[in-house]
């Protein structure tokens, strides 16, 4: 496909989004960057290098479409157990990638955020996270959180150790604790929960992603492996996400009485 058939395609796919009807919030597990190196003979680190561009390229998207909150699952709590240099390539690609886009993600309003257990992470990622998420933090367009070192059962619990000592030194009554204290405990915080969540490389599971936000998200699947997805991708998700009729436990006559 030639370059300029890709781009028509593109906005021929975002003219037919509703603007009126963009997800708020739009989750990511990007997976499938060590087959996607495989395939080609290479080590799986250079499929990880090339899943940057998709980032961007999704990032470009979503902004495009209107979209206030990215979030990607970059790195799991599991993650944590795949071979050593693995996941020091991962982390090098982190803090290499930050530098070299920090200029980027202000030009285009981006505030930068992470999610997850980032003290574990090494020490020049958590500067260099810090130094990101600091000198991007006036930017209102969008927010980009990056999920690192992160899994849902590790902030349920935490949530729930914070609630049951706040109850324990007799700060809350167990009453008080309701959805909304349980959502304001987890590290997504004052964020609306995703309407729609995406994996790429054609596995269908959660892998311990936002169990308590996607409660009710709308789930979009593709096969196509994370270096390959462009903003294409994501608008064939939004459009999809936009024929669908999100019932919330209703039936449809109670949503649109005739
Ligand atoms: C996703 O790609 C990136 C991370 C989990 C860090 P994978 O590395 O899981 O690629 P596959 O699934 O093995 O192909
Ligand atoms: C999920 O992908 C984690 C990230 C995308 C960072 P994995 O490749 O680790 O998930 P599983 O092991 O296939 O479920
Ligand atoms: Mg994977």
């Amino acid at each position: 496909m030639s370059a300029h058939a890709k781009i028509s395609t593109a906005e021929e796919l975002r003219s037919r989004i509703d603007p009126a009807r963009v997800p708020e919030h739009v989750a990511i597990i990007m997976d499938g960057n060590g087959r996607w190196a495989q395939r080609q003979g290479e080590h799986r680190v250079v499929g990880h290098s090339n899943g940057v561009k998709s980032v961007r390229d999704t990032l470009v998207g979503a902004t495009e479409i209107g979209v206030r909150y990215l979030t990607f699952y970059a790195f799991s709590t599991e993650n944590w157990n795949r071979p050593q240099a693995e996941v020091d390539a991962l982390m090098d690609l982190l803090v290499n990638t930050l530098m070299s886009e920090l200029d980027s993600l202000n030009e285009n309003g981006v505030r930068l955020h992470t999610i997850g257990d980032t003290d574990s992470l090494p020490a020049s990622c958590r500067n260099t996270l810090q130094e990101a998420i600091r000198r991007t933090a006036h930017n209102t367009r969008i927010t980009l959180t990056l999920a690192l070192s992160y899994s849902a059962r590790w902030e349920i619990v935490r949530a729930a150790r914070s609630i049951a000592q706040d109850v324990q030194e007799g700060r809350l009554a167990p009453s008080a604790v309701d959805e909304a204290l349980v959502s304001s405990r987890l590290s997504t915080a004052g964020m609306p929960d995703p309407e729609l969540l995406i994996r790429t490389s054609g596995e269908q599971r959660v892998s311990n992603y936002l169990l308590w936000q996607i409660a009710y998200a709308e789930l979009w699947f593709t096969a196509v492996l994370w270096p390959d997805f462009r903003k294409e991708h994501l608008f064939q998700a939004v459009l999809d996400y936009q024929g669908r009729e999100r019932r919330f436990g209703l039936t449809s006559e109670q949503l649109d009485p005739a």
